[in-house]
């Protein structure tokens, strides 16, 4: 039998995961790392030669033995005499396949010929800031000398492939004293005889890069500051940020809707202050990695700080439609017959001076690395910038990358998006019951949730059980209050960039007859249920409308919305009023694509915080039954003799926000096994 990990791999993933915990190495899921050694082959008995390499996708830092893939050396050494030359290279990434040791692992990257052909046991390429920042230089070969001398060698940039790979194993084998290479326009490779020797040469060039910039950098490397384009006060550029976002959002989402991330991290906010952002910003980003997830360049506000909401959203407005004729003439510039189609053409990045940087993605976590690449851009410029001038690689190679046909066949692979992906939705009262069913349902299909509830940790603790703020987030609100609403609503549109989905579920019952009801009862449930509501769809439909992606808002109704019985007038005329918002609303919100819909709940006990703090007590002594057989009381009432459970509201709620529903606005969804009383007509 085999061992159970090769000591090879042992100490593979752990350099990789050493190398990929530090965001000063390479960037999140960026570079891959090797290791060649042998193993038995279970065939033969004989000892195999193999290489271990990071496969296609997946992060370094958390890199597992079951990411890698697993090649025959002998084989892979084998395609170098195959090999039909460099107009052809694409077509060695199938050939991989030929060599791949048993299973193979994981999907081998298209950077897996330049580990296999350096003759080196161990070989980490990467993109750690400071090294692009000599790679992306005007005069790096000349920069890669002065700092390295004869210990790294400089190699024009060249597109990721076979190619690429044979260079460097000729580079490898000219320069023998050399530790490792600059890739001209994308980031370094290094080697070594022992995986700690190739660890401590990559950390040498990281850090020697590193300090060498730091030393040598010119004062300003951004240029003079910009006068008003300075940082705004926190509180004031949150406040700016979250009544762009929804703007900004839309912008993005004009080809294919995005989910949106926002920073106002200090390196963003000094970038925009001062005078060389528009042309670096224009100059766009450089390593491969970087651009595929940022696009070519970013869209920038030229307005200072201080201008209005107004201007700049009329400004963003006239800039989107430029970005988009200017992204057009690149892929007609660059296209050729077999491209693939253009893809969108809407920026990924939006820079607003004084406020900080959106970015966007098909989810928040790819919107958040896209933020963070961005980040990992600008550190490059301001190495490059601060030693010599900053020079990307031409459009030409970047268009090349991006309509790759290799690129094109992996986006093909992508598994298909769930219904709600991309969709950010907003559950009052989500802390408890059927709001917290309703949000982990939302979230199981793809949305982006937040959790807005009277207690900060209940909502937060209802967030995590969901998942990872990628997921989910918990803010405090109480719905009664306008500004608590408008502080919620900010603090969605800030987590994930804007919102479509908005569900009015927050909500307390006091079960008392009209003469036991105080004025104080009756504002209560009045101001939580009808005005909450009222005061969330107000401020939610305010940003659904500044994004123009339409949207749906679900209010959580309920029976009693429509039946009558006793001691529930406060509750009862609450409920009603809810259910007349949904239909005055969809009435008036149709023409933005915003569908208004209710759900009529009836009888649900499991979960329920209302049931539990007395109203269960109450409805078990008024239909004289136990409080623990109230759920199976109310099943036996209904005409399907089923009891009513959160996931069955919640499951309404998703159905009323899917494709399947999309014609349908003014609705009311009873979800009460039946209860003819309470029938719509
Ligand atoms: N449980 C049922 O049988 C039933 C039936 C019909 C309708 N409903 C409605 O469904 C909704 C959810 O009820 P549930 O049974 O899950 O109750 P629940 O008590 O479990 O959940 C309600 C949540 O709303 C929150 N909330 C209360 N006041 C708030 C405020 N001012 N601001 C923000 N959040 C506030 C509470 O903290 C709680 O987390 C309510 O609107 C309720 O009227 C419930
Ligand atoms: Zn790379």
């Amino acid at each position: 039998m085999k061992p159970t990990v090769n000591p090879t791999v042992e100490q593979l993933v752990e350099r990789s995961n050493r190398l990929g915990a530090d965001p000063k190495n390479t960037n999140y899921a960026g570079g891959n790392t090797s290791a060649k050694g042998t193993e038995t082959d279970p065939v033969t008995g004989e000892d195999v030669e193999l290489l271990w390499v990071k496969g296609s996708g997946g992060d370094l830092g958390t890199l597992t033995p079951g990411g890698l893939a697993v090649l025959r050396l002998d084989r892979m050494r084998a395609l170098v005499d195959v090999y039909p030359g460099v107009d052809r290279e694409d077509e060695m990434v199938a050939a991989f396949d030929y060599c791949l040791h048993g299973k193979g692992g994981a999907a081998p990257s298209i950077d897996t010929a330049m580990h296999g052909l350096v003759d080196a046991a161990h070989v980490d390429h990467l993109h750690p800031d400071s090294g692009i920042a000599i790679a992306t230089s005007a005069d790096g070969e000349e920069l890669t000398r002065t700092i390295f001398g004869d210990q790294v060698v400089w190699v024009p940039w060249r597109r990721p492939g076979f190619q690429l790979g044979l260079d460097i194993a000729e580079i490898k084998e000219k320069n023998p004293q050399a530790r490792g290479c600059i890739l001209g326009g994308h980031g370094i490779t290094a080697w070594g005889d022992t995986s700690e020797e190739a660890e401590a040469n990559s950390l040498w060039l990281i850090d020697t890069a590193a300090a060498y910039i730091a030393e040598h950098t010119r004062a300003e490397p951004f240029g003079p500051a910009l006068e008003g384009y300075a940082a705004l006060p926190e509180a004031e550029r949150r406040a700016k940020a979250a009544a762009l976002a929804p703007t900004i959002r839309g912008i993005a989402s004009a080809d294919r809707p995005m989910v949106g991330h926002f920073t106002d991290a200090g390196v963003v906010l000094e970038f925009l202050g001062h005078a060389e952002h528009p042309r670096l910003g224009e100059l766009g980003t450089s390593c491969p990695d970087h651009f595929l997830r940022t696009k070519v360049k970013p869209l920038v506000l030229d307005l200072p700080a201080s201008a209005s909401v107004e201007e700049s959203i009329a400004r963003l407005q006239e800039l989107a439609v430029s970005y988009r004729e200017d992204y057009q003439g690149y892929y007609d510039r660059n296209a050729t017959p077999d491209s693939p189609a253009i893809r969108g053409k809407d920026p990924l990045i939006v820079l607003v001076p004084g406020v900080g940087m959106f970015s966007f993605g098909k989810d928040k976590q790819t919107a958040r690395v896209a933020g963070e690449f961005y980040v990992n851009a600008i550190n490059v410029m301001r190495g490059a910038e601060g030693l010599s001038s900053y020079a990307p690689i031409d459009e030409s190679e970047k268009f090349r990358i991006e309509y790759w046909a290799l690129e094109e066949a992996k986006l093909q692979r992508m598994p298909k998006p769930k219904p709600l992906a991309t969709r950010v939705a907003l559950v009052t009262g989500a802390a408890s019951g059927i709001g917290l069913a309703t949000a982990k349902k939302l979230a199981s299909e793809g949305a982006c949730v937040v959790i807005a509830d009277l207690s900060l940790e209940k909502a937060r603790a209802a967030a995590a059980e969901i998942g990872s703020a990628d997921v989910a987030v918990g803010v405090q609100v109480d719905v009664s209050d306008g500004a608590a609403v408008e502080a919620a609503l900010e603090a969605t549109v800030l987590a994930f960039g804007g919102v479509d989905l908005v569900v009015n579920n927050a909500g307390l019952s006091l079960s008392r007859s009209l003469l036991e009801t105080t004025e104080q009862d009756w504002d209560l449930q009045h101001d939580v249920m009808a005005k909450g509501s009222f005061l969330v769809a107000k401020a939610a439909a305010k940003a659904m409308i500044e994004q123009g992606m339409g949207g749906d808002i679900v209010y959580i109704s309920s029976k009693n919305s429509i039946f009558a019985g006793p001691n529930n007038v406060a509750y009862g005329a609450a409920k009603a009023d809810q259910a007349h918002q949904v239909r005055l609303l969809a009435a008036e919100l149709g023409e933005h694509g915003i569908k208004v819909n209710g759900v009529n709940p009836d009888g649900v006990v499991q979960g329920s915080g209302i049931f539990a703090s007395g109203w269960g007590a109450n409805r078990a002594a008024v239909y004289g039954v136990e409080e623990q057989d109230l759920g199976k009381f109310y099943a036996q009432r209904t005409i399907l003799k089923r009891e009513v459970l959160p996931d069955n509201i919640a499951n309404a709620v998703f159905v009323l926000c899917t494709d399947q529903l999309s014609h349908t606005t003014g609705l009311h969804i009873p979800v009460d096994a039946g209860v003819a009383a309470a029938f719509l007509r």
